[in-house]
Parts: structure tokens; C-alpha cells; sequence
């Protein structure tokens, strides 16, 4: 009797109930958190590249927000689109800039059904759409972003934040902030830093999304997409400065440095798929290149798999949906 193959893996594949027994790892809507844009125009407008994605306003945020929860979703991450823009980002915190009335906006419509996270970061608030405020020679400033990054962790935990996005990749931010956060009090506030995150081109839709001017490029303070080993540093500084969750942006092309972040860390590890990451499924899906639910989910396990505890992802309450009706 030949004794070939040896081995059979298709027994496990043979069937659909075998499959779902053995399956290794899955997706939930408590991981999921969606990014949210809320400008302060009139009315919600649509984002060009990002088809399907829109920019709420304070008005339509709630409805969103309970969209979400209903979803079961772990949380909404905030960006702001200001209609006017500064040197040093003046909007981001003033307690009235549309970042902080909206945080106060969803942290009322989510009545604690799930997190309300805000990205704290500049860009979206300068005339120059650096992270950062400029030195005289037009370079980002390292030490005095930090003390407006400052500034804006205490005025969106006062408003009501339950997690802070860190996403600005200065140095010390995390330590700046915690300190900031320990003396006014606000010790439930979670950090979540934003660790390793590459200068990358798909962050192009964002762009378009926050109505971004940046001239030039961010290669002077996020990562070099050719190292690996750097992201890893920039996670465990940040672990050792106090960051309550970590993350890696963007997800899909930096799935090694998510799972060598994943191995070692201690804390939950989140990965955000970016804008380009979303657009480039839904353009090939449009153009009838794939299979557009199967390739959101597919990227999205994929993501799992490296090890991401949570996932920000555009398609959050749509997956939601179909794990609710068990088809993903
Ligand atoms: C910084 C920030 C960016 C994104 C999230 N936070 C843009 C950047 O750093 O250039 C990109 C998210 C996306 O592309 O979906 N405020």
C-alpha cells in the first residue's frame, strides 16, 4: 500500500464547518474603530478619493456616532477640518476649534457605548500642513510642537476624549503628554501613540479628506518606510514613556513591522489602514479588478494574523454589519 502523501493538510479544508473549526484568527466589531472627519462647513461633503467615505459636520456627527455604537464598534477616531488655518495650528486648541466641539459632539452621542479617540496631531490645523510648528529655517521644531501638542491633549481631554491619537512623531511626545495629563488631573486619559509610523504615500486621500496644504514632504519626523528595526524602537520608547496602546501606520505594507511589534510588546498593538489602503479596494473593485468584500476582508484578517489587537479601518461599520450576519 503506498504510504503517499504522507501528510493531507486538505482534510482540515474539506469542508465548510471543518474550515470554520479550524479557523485561526477573526475578526470582531469591538476591535474595529472608525475614522471620523467632521468639517465645519454647512453640510457633509464628499471626499474624491476616497469613494463612499464623506466629511460629516457637527450636525450629522451624532448620527454617525450611533451608527457606530450600534455597529458595536470600540470607538470613532476624530479628525478635524478647520475652515481657517495658522502657523502654529491655533484651532487645535481652542476650545471652541472644530476638533474639541466635536469630541464634546460624540462623546455626548456615544453616552460610553463606545471610546471617543482624537487624532493630536497639527497638520490639520496649519497653513504649512506640518505636523508641527516651523523654526526660522521652515524645519518642524521638535521641542516647541511639543508644548502645542501639550496644549492639545489637555484641551481635548477637558472636552472629553477617552483616547488621544498621538500622531504627530515627535520626539518625547508621549512623555510630554502623560506628565501634562498626571498634573491636570486627567489619570483615565489613555494615550494611544501612534509609534511606528511611516512617511508614506498612502496617506494621499487623507490629503483630500482634511483638505490638507502640505508643500513638500514628512520625511524629516515619520519613519524611513526601509527600516524595520527603527519601528520597533519607536514602540518600546514609547511603552517606556507611557503610551497605553500602540500602533502601526500604515497597516497592509507594514504587516512584518506589526507582527515584530506584536511579538514583543506588552501592551495591545493597533494598526490603522490608511486612506490609500482604502482607496486602492475600492478603485480596483470599481474598475472590476477584484472582488471588493472578499479583498476588505481579506486585507483586514491579514492585518489581524500580524497581530493587531484593534484595526482603525473606513470600512469599520460595514464589516461590522456583515459579522453581524455571519458572513465574515
Ligand atoms: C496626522 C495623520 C495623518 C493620518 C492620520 N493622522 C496624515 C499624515 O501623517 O500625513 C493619515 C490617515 C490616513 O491616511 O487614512 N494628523
Amino acid at each position: 500500500m503506498s504510504s503517499f502523501p504522507a501528510h493531507r493538510p486538505r482534510r482540515l479544508r474539506s469542508t465548510p464547518a471543518m474550515r470554520r473549526l479550524v479557523t485561526e484568527h477573526s475578526l470582531h466589531a469591538r476591535q474595529l474603530v472608525l475614522p471620523v472627519f467632521v468639517t465645519e462647513r454647512d453640510a457633509p461633503q464628499p471626499i474624491a478619493t476616497m469613494p463612499g467615505v464623506i466629511q460629516h459636520t457637527l450636525e450629522s456627527l451624532p448620527d454617525v456616532v450611533n451608527e457606530a455604537a450600534g455597529a458595536g464598534l470600540g470607538g470613532v477616531m476624530l479628525f478635524g477640518v478647520p475652515a481657517v488655518r495658522d502657523a502654529l495650528g491655533t484651532g487645535a486648541t481652542d476650545p471652541d476649534g472644530i476638533l474639541n466641539r466635536a469630541i464634546r459632539v460624540a462623546k455626548d452621542a456615544a453616552a460610553g457605548r463606545l471610546t471617543v479617540q482624537a487624532d493630536l496631531c497639527l497638520d490639520e490645523f496649519t497653513d504649512h500642513g506640518h505636523c508641527g510648528v516651523l523654526d526660522a529655517d521652515g524645519g518642524v521644531d521638535n521641542d516647541a510642537t511639543l508644548e502645542r501638542y501639550v496644549a492639545m491633549a489637555l484641551a481635548q481631554a477637558a472636552a472629553g476624549a477617552d483616547i488621544l491619537g498621538l500622531s504627530g512623531m515627535m520626539d518625547g511626545q508621549v512623555a510630554a503628554c502623560r506628565e501634562a495629563l498626571e498634573d491636570a488631573g486627567f489619570v483615565d486619559v489613555v494615550i494611544l501613540a501612534y509609534s511606528a509610523k511611516y512617511a508614506s504615500a498612502f496617506y494621499g486621500p487623507f490629503r483630500d479628506a482634511v483638505e490638507s496644504t502640505l508643500s513638500g514632504d514628512r520625511k524629516a519626523y515619520q519613519l524611513d518606510p526601509a527600516n524595520a528595526r527603527e519601528g520597533a524602537l519607536e514602540a518600546q520608547r514609547d511603552i517606556d514613556e507611557g503610551a497605553d496602546i500602540i500602533m502601526v501606520k500604515p497597516a497592509g505594507p507594514y504587516l512584518d513591522v506589526l507582527a515584530d511589534v506584536a511579538a514583543s510588546a506588552s501592551i495591545p498593538v493597533w494598526a490603522y489602514q490608511v486612506s490609500g489602503e482604502y482607496a486602492m479596494i475600492e478603485m480596483a473593485a470599481a474598475a472590476g479588478a477584484i472582488d471588493r468584500d472578499r479583498a476588505i476582508l481579506e486585507s483586514l484578517i491579514g492585518i489581524r494574523r500580524a497581530g493587531a489587537d484593534a484595526i482603525l479601518t473606513y470600512w469599520a461599520i460595514e464589516v461590522a454589519g456583515w459579522l453581524r450576519e455571519g458572513r465574515a
